[in-house]
């Protein structure tokens, strides 16, 4: 239905424009409670084996979306009434910021990508907070909420104090309204930000924000698949002794020669299903690393194969952007019927599949 009806509809208008036309359906959604009411009954698949407990937090399910997604939370009860089991909004910067000049997203149709340089357009740390704040009781999703943070485009890299101080600044303000919070260190599309992963760089952000981190909120580091195999070792060792997980990966700055699309040389991070490879390869490797440290596997996940094999690979959460703008709404739906099937089939459950240790 949606690939034959809705999907030509949307793939008529530009890439941002569907995004954000998408996200207004799931908003005026959200306002029909037997609407949201109907979807959930249709779409949230619950089982036992699919739920876990990480970092102090219970995952019903281990889909969720990725950053960029719902930057400024106007839809997260829509996305929740979608099956999901957790969300992560932003990524958000301190300060508010337009993101880069339009167009800056491109739909790579041959090759079942995307291609952004979005630039972390968002409303602010504050601005998010206080939207936050104003939610009523029912307007609060359920299940968890990650939050993504980025630092702002004004900041100077050079500078790693202000550097540290924006992404706290940015804790700071919404620490409260998360469950998890993402550094996002990795984002190819704000100048050099992903020099942050430099172990030495990462670690004073990670000592900054440990110093303000009262509630202990689990903090998870987001990095990128075009990293060299030992910079990527060395990352694994720091946030296992500074965070609580990792998230692989962003969108990558690569370029694979087998792309057909005529957007194929635009600038920005690509993502969808020529990312998929590269980052299971990444998630393998931290799990070989530290076959403790909790991974979110992102990165080409189309369907309920492709997320089983992230989580083999070592996942213990997968997060969807692109599938979700090929698939369609259904794909969370449709993901979570295929784990439990494996699962009921091999007689596992998510909470067992991979080592718990120092996990609560
Ligand atoms: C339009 C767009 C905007 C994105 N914005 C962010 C962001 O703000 N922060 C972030 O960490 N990742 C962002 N991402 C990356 C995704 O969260 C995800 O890591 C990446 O797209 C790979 O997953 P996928 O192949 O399922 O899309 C964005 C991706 C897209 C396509």
């Amino acid at each position: 239905m949606y690939k034959k009806y809705i999907r030509p509809q949307l793939f008529k208008k530009d890439t941002e424009e569907a995004h954000d036309c998408a996200l207004r359906w799931l908003k005026r959604a959200e306002r029909v409670t037997v609407l949201t009411s109907f979807l959930r009954g249709l779409c949230s698949i619950e089982h036992r084996r699919l739920k876990q407990r990480l970092f102090g937090i219970t995952f019903p399910n281990p889909i969720g979306t990725a950053a960029g997604m719902d930057k400024n939370a106007d839809a997260m009860i829509g996305f929740e009434a979608l099956g999901f089991g957790f969300l992560e909004i932003g990524g958000v910067t301190q300060l508010i910021q337009g993101g880069n000049a339009k167009p800056r997203v491109f739909r790579l149709v041959e090759d079942e990508a995307i291609i952004n340089r979005m630039g972390f357009n968002n409303i602010g740390a504050d601005a998010l907070a206080e939207k936050l704040s104003r939610r009523s009781h029912e307007q609060i999703p359920l299940i968890p909420l990650g939050i993504n943070l980025g630092k702002s485009k004004l900041t100077p890299i050079e500078d790693i104090e202000a550097v540290a101080n924006d992404y706290r600044h940015s804790f700071t303000a919404l620490s409260e309204y998360g469950d998890f919070f993402t550094i996002n260190v990795s984002s190819p599309n704000t100048p050099n930000l992903r020099d942050l992963q430099n172990v030495s760089l990462l670690k004073q952000i990670l000592e900054t924000l440990s110093y303000v981190n009262h509630r202990v909120k689990p903090l998870l580091i987001k990095v990128a698949p075009d990293l060299a195999d030992d910079d990527l070792k060395a990352l694994v060792e720091l946030i296992s002794k500074y965070g609580h997980g990792i998230i692989a990966t962003n969108t990558t700055v690569g370029r694979p020669e087998t792309l057909r699309s005529p957007y194929a040389a635009e600038g920005g991070g690509l993502s969808g299903k020529p990312l998929k490879e590269r980052s299971t390869k990444v998630v393998a490797l931290i799990h070989k690393e530290n076959p403790t440290l909790p991974i979110v596997g992102v990165g080409g996940i189309f369907s309920g194969a492709d997320a089983w094999e992230k989580i083999q690979a070592g996942a213990s959460l997968i997060q969807i952007y692109t599938g979700l703008v090929y698939e369609g709404p259904a794909l969370p739906r449709n993901i979570n019927l295929h784990l439990q099937d494996v699962l009921i089939k091999a007689d596992l459950q998510m909470s067992t599949l991979h080592p718990r240790v120092n996990r609560d």
